[in-house]
């Protein structure tokens, strides 16, 4: 296998991005995969090129850092470097206090750099492997996939369809831990017939590095092999979860499952987009309902201002039996956006199982609910298998994200 380091070229910045493109190809001891934007997709590209060594060169270093922070708690794999014009003593400082490997300053001389950026890479992997045996067999065989379950309105059914996709998946025997991240009215353990007897708040106390012993002690597990962290049962416990815990936590998690569902409280806010930040998959659900509609259009422009691609939301309208007198062009027209997937309505089936304290899809399999959620299931799974192949890419500047075309419900 070739030892030449695999590397990428995120970047906005025209005339950075020239100085590399012509000397990244001309160096024998890398491989120049060539070059990305930084967008939402970027981590889709990493993820389908495997670089070991990003350069990050946006218009100014502090956007640069932005981006990694961003990139890395999804793809920690990396080794992650600044591209930037002469750097001054207290933007190198605070570069390396972001835990980057190195800066690359285009204005010194390139070759000289690129010698030193490489001893680093070698030296710095080095160390990474000796020290973390016991880390990466604790990682999953592929890079996990987070998914988040959104909506901004109470009752719509995230819950129910985040419990019911993470049971289905760990059912299927994927690695699979369920996150409920509605911190103040959490009720994923009841759905799932579990007794929410550790929680977050108790992990918040936590002092040491969250590896899997430790996280194993606040871990539920059901039946199917689903593993769970509850949501905390009391307001101060719910005070004691802030955004850098959560941040920490996704990364432990990303290390050790294959996927991780994430269940939300009805808005965006810090610690949900926390957890949008380290997702990869933002299902939004609603109803057959006006003010649901509404609400979700309100989420979408909240979305596309935070800088989010609202084509990146996948719609999720669940109960969508309900006579509410809508039909399906009209909530295309509320929404703008079309239905990614449609679940229907049987609340006195559910309402049964929940009071069983066993979750529909795994009671009743041939419910025609449940087939909907297994073939929604279907489609994630599939969607977020992690396909080994690399593809090389295409020649010209730009750079095509070969990705297939959203799979349609039926
Ligand atoms: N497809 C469905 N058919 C019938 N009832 C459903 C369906 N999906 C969910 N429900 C019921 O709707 C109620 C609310 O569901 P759920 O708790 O999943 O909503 P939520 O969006 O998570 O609410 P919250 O915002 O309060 O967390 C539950 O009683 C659940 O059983
Ligand atoms: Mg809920």
């Amino acid at each position: 296998m070739s030892d030449r380091v695999r590397t990428l070229l995120i970047a906005d910045n025209e005339p950075l991005k020239e100085k590399v493109e012509n000397w990244c190809p001309t160096l024998d001891n890398l491989e120049y995969l060539g070059f990305v934007p930084a967008t939402p997709k970027t981590l889709q590209a990493l993820q389908l090129y495997l670089p070991d060594l990003l350069l990050v060169g946006m218009t100014n270093w502090q956007e640069s850092l932005q981006v990694i922070s961003r990139l890395s708690l999804a793809y920690p794999h990396g080794a992650y470097v600044v591209v930037t014009p002469n750097p001054n003593a207290s933007a190198i400082r605070e570069m390396m206090r972001a835990g980057v490997l190195d800066y690359l300053d285009v204005n010194a001389d390139m070759n000289q750099a690129a010698v030193s950026l490489l001893q680093t890479y070698r030296a710095s992997r080095k160390r990474y492997e000796r020290l973390s045996v016991q880390v990466l067999s604790e990682r999953s065989v592929r890079p996990a996939k987070s998914i988040v379950f959104l909506g901004n309105t109470g009752g719509v059914g995230k819950s129910t369809l985040a419990t019911s996709i993470a049971a289905v998946f760990a059912q299927r025997g994927a690695k699979t831990v369920l996150l409920d991240l509605n911190l103040r009215s959490g009720v994923d353990p009841i759905y799932l017939g579990l007794s929410p007897d550790r929680t977050l708040a108790d992990l918040a106390a936590e002092v040491t590095d969250l590896d899997a012993t430790v996280l194993n002690r606040y871990l539920l597990h059901h039946s199917t092999g689903l593993d769970v962290l509850c949501a905390p049962r009391t307001a101060a416990g719910a005070a004691s979860i802030t955004p850098a815990l959560v941040k920490i936590l996704l990364q432990a998690l990303l290390r050790q499952y294959e996927y991780v569902v994430i269940d939300t409280p009805p808005l965006l806010d810090d610690i949900v987009l926390t957890a949008v930040d380290a997702s990869q998959d933002f299902l939004l659900v609603s109803t057959m309902n006006v003010s649901a509609l509404h609400n979700a259009r309100r989420l979408m422009d909240l979305w596309n201002k935070l800088g989010y691609s609202e084509t990146d939301l996948k719609h999720i309208i669940n109960r969508s039996g309900t006579k509410s007198g809508l039909r399906i062009s009209d909530v295309h027209r509320i929404l703008k956006s079309s239905v990614f997937w449609q679940v229907g309505n049987d609340e006195k089936a559910m309402n049964r199982a929940i009071n069983d304290g066993e979750l529909l899809v795994l009671k009743h399999p041939n419910h025609r609910i449940s087939r909907e959620l297994n073939r929604l299931a279907d489609s994630l799974f599939e969607r977020y298998r992690y396909r080994p192949t690399r593809r090389s890419r295409s020649k010209g500047s730009g750079f095509n994200l070969p990705f297939g075309k959203k799979s349609a419900q039926g």
